[in-house]
């Protein structure tokens, strides 16, 4: 009988007998995917496992001490944490092109998981999170962090003398049956559950140039807006939501005088495939609170918007 238990099993004795007495390293982006092999594989070989866990500095508010909460402090796991922000960022001055961004960061990251993972000199094993539907669609499409290392492994970009072996146990499983293990394995279902979050992170919804001020006044802002979501139970009712920094300033006046700061606009889909996505009618009085919240409480914001656009013609991330 195919239950969650029963694959979970399955799972975990399969991996046993994969790696015996080997050390295993995982890349943990603090996805949903990354996430679920790493509780299962900490369930299965416990101290066998080591977690790297880089931290691009493009993550959502407290993301990173998050990750490390939940997994490092609470669950036990062995996790190094690589706080990268300042690389990223200097690759990333003066690039505006979204292509390009994506490239560098999606570059860097490798570089850095490489590095840290050939510094644990005894691992044999690459675990990943690749899950079904990568298996089918896998080169062409948007890759995520996970995909990145995948594709990069799979063209021999490791290090010579890491030579090793993958371990994928989510490799035949579509992403509801992931989240369903997640929960069955003990995870949170708020961080099971979360939006999507694509691999670029806040790299791509900073719109031109990345700067950690608009890094950091992003980060509260779309912090802001998740937590009202949730707040007015409408976390679940949408697919995808999140905020963006627009580089540019408008004026605003305030009890002080005007203020010339920069533009937050906000966007909230429902959709099944992410293929097409419809904007969400978001209630006004909440769209109203939103406003008044993010400027008042965020110096440096003057004005939000709202994207009423579809997708086609446009499309989710605004880059
Ligand atoms: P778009 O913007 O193309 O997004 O309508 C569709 C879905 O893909 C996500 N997305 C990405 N995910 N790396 C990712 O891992 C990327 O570069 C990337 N770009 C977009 C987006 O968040 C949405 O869920």
């Amino acid at each position: 009988l195919w239950t969650t238990a029963n694959i979970i099993d399955e799972n975990i004795r399969l991996v046993r007998e994969k790696v015996g007495s080997d050390e295993v390293v995982l890349g943990l982006s603090g996805g949903v995917d990354s996430s679920v092999v790493a509780a299962l594989l900490h369930k299965a070989i416990g101290t066998q496992l080591t977690c790297v866990f880089v931290d691009t500095g493009l993550l959502r508010y407290r993301e990173g001490d998050q990750v490390m909460a939940m997994f490092a402090e609470h669950m036990g796991v062995k996790v190094i944490r690589v706080d990268a922000e300042e690389r990223f960022l200097s690759a990333l001055a003066g690039v505006t092109d979204p292509e390009k961004k994506r490239k560098i960061i999606g570059g860097l990251f490798i570089d850095i998981f490489d590095e840290e993972s050939s510094k644990l000199t005894n691992a044999k094993w690459l675990a990943q999170g690749t899950i079904y539907p990568d298996v089918i669609e896998s080169a062409g499409a948007k890759t995520g962090k996970a995909h990145l290392i995948k594709s990069h492994h799979n063209v021999g970009g490791l290090p010579e003398n890491m030579k090793l072996g993958l371990v994928e146990p989510l490799r035949e499983l579509f992403k509801d049956e992931v989240r369903v293990m997640g929960v069955e394995l003990g995870l949170p279902p708020e961080m099971v559950y979360r939006h999507p979050f694509p691999g670029p992170g806040l790299g791509v919804r900073i719109l031109g140039e990345v700067k950690k001020e608009y890094a950091d006044l992003l980060r509260l802002a779309d912090h802001i807006f998740i937590e009202e979501l949730r707040k007015h139970d409408l976390y679940d009712k949408t697919s995808q939501a999140f905020a963006v920094f627009l580089p540019v300033k408008s004026v605003g006046v305030t009890g002080d005088g005007r203020r010339y700061d920069y533009v937050i606009a906000l966007r909230a889909v429902e959709t099944i495939d992410f293929m097409t996505a419809r904007w969400a009618h978001l209630p006004y009085e909440l769209l109203d609170l939103l406003s008044r919240r993010i400027i008042n409480e965020i110096r440096g914001v003057s004005r939000v918007v709202y994207d009423i656009s579809g997708k086609p013609p446009a499309t989710i991330e605004w880059e």
